[in-house]
C-alpha cells in the first residue's frame, strides 16, 4: 500500500526516482508524485493515475540531486491530484511522502493546527504541517520531527525534505516498511529493495519508531528519544534482472512460468547433505513441542495455509488450524496449551498478519514466518523463519509465491513426520521433482487453457469452481485468482455444499469448473458436476491422468502424489485467470483497487 523512494547523491534524482516508482508501482497506483530539491527550491510534480502519467508532467529541465517520490493506494481522501503525495507545509519549507495511516490526524489538527490552511484531505498533510508548527515554535528540524512522530498514532513510513537543508533527507518508520540503501557517494530510501535495485544491493533495515538523517555519504539512525542506534547493512540476494519482465507481456505470465524452477530451487535449498529434505532443527523442535499449529494469513497465502493444514495433519498427524489474520485479532479461537503460530506472507509486510504476530508474541507463544522477502517485518519479528526463495513477485496476483508456500508447508509436514518417526509412503524429493515436471507440462498447454478461458469465461459475469477435500482449497484460490484479475464474480465451493443453497444460482450457461484430482472423492464430485449440468451449467472437469480421468474430461493433469496435486492444479487455475483477464481487457499485473503489499489493517 503506497510506495516510497528517496535519493540523495550526485546524479540526476528525477530519473532515478521515476524508475524507483515504476518498480514500486505494484504497491499502489491511484496517483503518483515526486519532489526535487535544488538551489531554486523544491519542485513538486504529481498526477492522478499511473507513473506513466507522472512522467509526462515532470519538467525535464528541473535538475536536482535530492528528491523523494510516492505511488499511492488511497486511504484518506479520494485518489486525485490534490490528494497525491508529496504534500507540503504551509510555507512550503517541508515536503513529505508517507505510507501508512495516522489514526489521530483529526485530533492533532484540532489540537495544534487550527487556522492552518490545508490543501488535501489526507492524514499525511497533518504530519508535515505539524513539523513546521514545531519548527516555528523554535525547535530544530530533528526535534520537531521526533515530537511530531511521538504524537502520531498509527503507521508511517515517511521521507521528508527541508528546503533550507540541501544535504539531508529525513526518513522515519513505524509499522510501515522502509529501507535505506547505501551507495558510493549517494544513498537511497525505498519501501522495498526492488525499488532501488538498479542503484544498490546494500540495504539497512529500519525498526519501528526510528528516524534517519541521510546524507550523500552517511546516515544516522536514532530512536524517537534521540538515542543513536547502529545496524549493519545486508546484501539482497537478487539483482535488477530478476525484477524485469524480459520478453513477457506481463509479470503474471512470467511468474506462472517460473514455478517449476522455483520448486527445484526450493528442493536444493532444503535438501541436506544426505539427499533428504531438512528444515532448521530448531524449527523441527518447535513443531514437535507444539500440541497444535495455528496458521495465520490473508488472501492467497491463507489458501496455501488451507492446503498446508491438510498436508500437516495427513502426513505428520499434527492438529492444525488455519485463520484469516484480519479475523483472528477479535475472533480469537480458544488456544491450545502449547501452540506454535505459523505466519504465511509473500511480502512479509501484511499489516493484518503483523498485528496477530504482535499479539501472540505478547502472549508468549512461539512464532514462525514463511515469507518470500528476507528482512521483511514478519520475517524479522518472528522467532523462526523459512524463506520461499521464489524471487521477486511483482504482479499483484500472487502465483509463484502460492506454490512456494505450499511446497514449504509440505517440507514442514515431512520434517514433522520424521521427527515423530512416522514412516512416509513416498519419497518426497522424487515426488516433488515429478511435480516440477508436471507443472512444466501444464505450462506447455497454454493454448488449451486459453481456449478453455475463451469457451467458458468470455461472455459470463460469474463462474463457479467446485471440488472436494484438498481440491476444495484449490477451488478457493482458483476463484480468488479469477476474480482479482478478470473481475468475473467467481466462487469456490465444496462440491457437496452446492445443493444446500448455491445450486439456486445455476442457470443456463453458468460456467462450473470442477477439480477432480482425488480418487476417493472422484465419483462424488462427478455427481455434483452432473447435478449442475442437468440444471443448465456449462461444466469443465479438470482431472488427473491415470487416477481420476475419464474420456471427455476437458483438462487432464499429469499424475502426481495425491498430497501434492494443488501444486499442479495451480498452473491451470492461474493461466485460466490470466487468459480470462486478457479477454476482458483487464490490467493483468495491476488489477483495479488492489495493491500488492497490504500494509494497512
Ligand atoms: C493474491 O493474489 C493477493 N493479491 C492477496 O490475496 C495476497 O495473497 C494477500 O494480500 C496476502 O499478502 P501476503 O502474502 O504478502 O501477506
Amino acid at each position: 500500500m503506497c510506495g516510497i523512494v528517496g535519493y540523495i547523491g550526485n546524479q540526476d534524482a528525477g530519473g532515478i526516482l521515476l524508475t524507483g516508482l515504476s518498480n514500486l508501482e505494484y504497491r499502489g497506483y491511484d496517483s503518483a508524485g515526486i519532489a526535487l530539491q535544488n538551489a531554486d527550491g523544491v519542485h513538486v510534480f504529481k498526477e492522478k493515475g499511473r507513473i506513466a502519467a507522472l512522467r509526462k508532467i515532470v519538467d525535464p529541465d528541473v535538475h536536482a540531486t535530492l528528491g523523494i517520490g510516492h505511488t499511492r493506494w488511497a486511504t484518506h481522501g479520494e485518489p486525485n491530484r490534490r490528494n497525491a503525495h508529496p504534500h507540503q507545509s504551509a510555507s512550503g519549507r517541508f515536503t513529505i511522502v508517507h505510507n501508512g495511516v495516522i489514526d489521530n490526524y483529526n485530533l492533532l489538527k484540532k489540537q495544534y493546527l487550527t487556522g492552518v490552511a490545508f490543501h488535501s484531505d489526507t492524514d499525511t498533510e497533518v504530519i508535515v504541517q505539524l513539523i513546521e508548527h514545531f519548527v516555528n515554535d523554535g525547535m530544530g528540524v530533528e526535534e520537531a520531527l521526533r515530537k511530531t512522530l511521538k504524537r502520531a498514532e498509527g503507521s508511517y513510513a515517511i521521507a521528508l525534505l527541508d528546503r533550507e537543508n540541501d544535504d539531508t533527507l529525513y526518513v522515519a518508520k513505524n509499522k510501515s516498511p522502509l529501507l535505506i540503501g547505501l551507495g558510493d557517494g549517494f544513498n537511497v530510501v525505498a519501501s522495498d529493495a526492488t525499488a532501488m535495485i538498479q542503484q544498490t544491493k546494500q540495504y539497512v533495515e529500519l525498526m519501528d519508531e526510528e528516524i534517519v538523517a541521510l546524507t550523500r555519504d552517511g546516515y544516522t539512525i536514532k530512536d524517537l528519544d534521540g538515542h543513536r542506534k547502529t545496524r549493519s547493512p545486508y546484501t539482497v540476494s537478487f539483482d535488477a534482472r530478476d525484477t524485469e519482465k524480459g520478453a513477457y507481456p506481463h509479470y503474471m505470465l512470467k511468474e506462472i512460468d517460473e514455478q517449476p524452477a522455483v520448486l527445484r530451487r526450493l528442493l536444493q535449498k532444503y535438501e541436506d547433505k544426505n539427499g533428504t529434505l531438512a528444515i532448521d532443527p530448531a524449527i523441527a523442535r518447535a513443531i514437535s513441542e507444539a500440541d497444535r499449529l495455528y496458521i495465520v494469513a490473508c488472501g492467497t497465502s491463507y489458501h496455501a495455509g488451507l492446503v498446508g493444514k491438510e498436508l500437516i495433519e495427513r502426513i505428520a498427524q499434527v492438529p492444525t488450524e488455519v485463520h484469516i489474520s484480519s479475523e483472528f485479532s477479535y475472533n480469537t479461537p480458544l488456544l491450545s496449551k502449547n501452540p506454535l503460530f505459523i505466519f504465511i506472507s509473500q511480502s512479509g509486510e501484511t499489516a493484518d498478519s503483523r498485528s496477530v504476530l504482535v499479539k501472540v508474541k505478547k502472549m508468549g507463544h512461539p512464532t514462525l514466518t514463511l515469507t518470500n522477502v528476507e528482512g521483511s517485518t514478519l520475517c524479522r519479528e518472528a522467532d523462526y523463519k523459512m524463506l520461499l526463495h521464489a524471487g521477486p513477485e511483482i504482479a499483484v496476483a500472487s502465483t509463484k509465491a502460492y506454490t512456494a508456500q505450499i511446497a514449504v508447508l509440505a517440507f514442514i509436514a515431512i520434517a514433522a513426520a520424521e521427527k515423530k518417526k512416522i514412516k512416509l509412503d513416498f519419497d518426497p524429493i522424487h515426488e516433488l521433482s515429478l511435480v516440477a515436471q508436471a507443472m512444466e507440462r501444464m505450462i506447455d498447454q497454454k493454448a488449451l487453457l486459453k481456449e478453455i478461458a475463451r469457451r467458458y469465461l468470455s461472455v459470463t459475469r460469474n463462474a463457479f469452481y467446485i471440488g472436494r477435500g484438498i481440491d476444495y482449497y484449490v477451488c478457493q484460490e482458483a476463484a480468488l485468482k479469477l476474480k482479482e484479475v478478470s473481475y468475473i464474480q467467481a466462487e469456490g465451493f465444496a462440491g457437496g455444499e452446492l445443493k444446500h443453497g448455491t445450486i439456486a444460482l445455476i442457470e443456463d450457461g453458468t460456467p462450473v469448473l470442477a477439480f477432480a484430482t482425488q480418487e476417493n472423492v472422484n465419483n462424488s464430485i462427478r455427481s455434483n458436476v452432473q447435478e449442475v449440468s442437468t440444471r443448465g451449467a456449462y461444466t469443465c472437469i479438470i482431472s488427473m491422468e491415470g487416477v481420476t480421468d475419464k474420456p471427455g474430461d476437458q483438462i487432464v493433469l499429469p499424475k502426481v502424489h495425491r498430497f501434492l496435486t494443488p501444486l499442479v492444479c495451480a498452473i491451470p487455475l492461474q493461466l485460466i485467470a490470466y487468459y480470462a483477464a486478457l479477454q476482458n481487457e483487464c490490467d493483468v499485473d495491476k488489477p483495479r483497487n488492489l495493491a500488492k503489499s497490504v500494509t494497512v489493517e
